[in-house]
């Protein structure tokens, strides 16, 4: 049977890029490579002014029904007078809430090409490639109570709180180890359990699921700040790091500035394993958003949504040589000099969005 695919290709530069994806599929397609049924819906502005919504049920319930759901962007300038719980991002967040995509898996590779373009030095990052591992639904996000309290004159009083249960541990901690089998082998567990308690429950937990299916991987604990501070000094020393919402949201910022460029890099959004089918629910989308400024232009560096789809194949249809074909493609694209306007050397005019995709497709052809 095929794999099923939902595109919600979103706002701005959402379509564009999500049409450089659409190109490589129709090519798999018609080459017999691989087979995939693809649908098209709508998520964030685009919704919201078919439905005044920022996705409908009918299109979360295809989410559901797919093998995988490829996202390009959400957002714009146009929208930022909606109400808030149907202002584009909230489509986005019911996505993640509704397929229970408790896993964010953001990596980051610096490739050799770019790497004068990251904030360090190109010795401590060409080469990088680092995954880390993000927990998405608990901790201090969600946690009761969240409130601001006025406790009168002028002063008030502001109340975020960290939950983490032991399942929602084991379960992040199972996909890092998983993840490191199939890479370095190397996990790096940052938390801050000195000082917090959830920090001190992260610890135990991550400790007994590696000692309990994992003696293989390698293990260690480092305090999220110095772990933070350990990621700029020397940040090929990680292979898999895994931490919780809070922590997560901050280094994995501070990691995409590692790369040099917010056009390179995508991401997964991973939920359960399902016991009867074995197949987990999963979102894939750039890190970028819709990029306004230069959305309709042809401007836009398909390559973060590419690398999307190729982390789909990795993770939700178990095609990693494919994955690494379409991975090579692109760091071949960038030996040969081919730029979008992001990631040209300054004052070069970069090649357009359709180009960089034919590019790396006639790459795909040749490997
Ligand atoms: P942005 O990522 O859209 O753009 C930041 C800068 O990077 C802009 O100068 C843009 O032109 C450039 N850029 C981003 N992606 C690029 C690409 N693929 N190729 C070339 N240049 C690229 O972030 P910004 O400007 O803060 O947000 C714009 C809109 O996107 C907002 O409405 C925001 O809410 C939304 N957004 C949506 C996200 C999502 O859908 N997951 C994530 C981040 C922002
Ligand atoms: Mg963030």
């Amino acid at each position: 049977a095929p794999h099923k695919l939902l595109l919600l290709p979103g706002d701005g530069i959402g379509p564009e890029v999500m049409g450089e994806v659409k190109r490589l599929i129709d090519w798999l397609n018609a080459q017999g490579i691989a087979s995939f049924e693809t649908e098209t819906g709508l998520v964030g502005g685009c919704a919201y002014d078919a439905d005044k919504v920022a996705i409908t049920d009918a299109t979360v319930a295809k989410a559901k029904a797919a093998d995988a759901v490829l996202l390009g962007a959400v957002g714009g300038p146009k929208w930022d007078p909606v109400p808030f719980d149907v202002r584009p991002e909230a489509g986005l967040l019911r996505l993640r809430k509704d397929l229970e995509l408790f896993a964010n898996l953001r990596p980051a590779i610096c490739y050799p090409a770019l790497a004068d373009s990251s904030s360090l030095k190109r010795e401590i990052v060409e080469g990088l490639d680092i995954m880390i591992v993000r927990e998405l639904t608990g901790g201090v996000y969600f946690g009761e109570p969240k409130e601001i309290t006025d406790l009168g004159g002028g002063k008030k009083r502001a109340v975020d709180t960290q939950v983490y249960e032991t399942y929602e541990i084991e379960r992040i901690a199972a996909v890092a180890f998983d993840l490191a089998r199939k890479r370095g082998n190397k996990v790096t567990s940052m938390e801050k359990r000195n000082v917090m308690k959830s920090g001190l429950l992260w610890n135990e937990v991550v400790t007994r699921v590696h000692a309990e299916k994992y003696k293989d991987v390698k293990l260690e604990h480092q305090l999220a700040d110095s772990g933070g501070m350990q990621l700029v000094r020397n940040p090929k020393q990680f292979d898999v790091i895994v931490t919780d919402n809070l922590f997560g949201d901050v280094l994995s910022d501070i990691a995409a500035m590692l790369t040099g460029s917010l056009g390179m890099l995508p991401s997964a959004s991973l939920g359960a394993t399902d016991a009867k089918t074995g197949k987990r629910k999963a979102l894939y989308e750039p890190v970028h958003g819709s990029a306004p400024d230069i959305a309709g232009k042809g401007l836009a560096n398909p390559l973060a949504m590419l690398a999307s789809f190729g982390m789909a194949l990795r993770y939700s249809f178990d095609m990693g040589a494919l994955a690494d074909t379409i991975e090579k493609a692109i760091a071949n694209v960038l030996e040969k000099g081919i730029r979008t306007g992001d990631i040209a050397a300054a004052g070069a005019k970069g090649v357009s969005t359709s180009q960089m995709g034919e590019a790396v497709l006639k790459e795909v052809q040749a490997l």
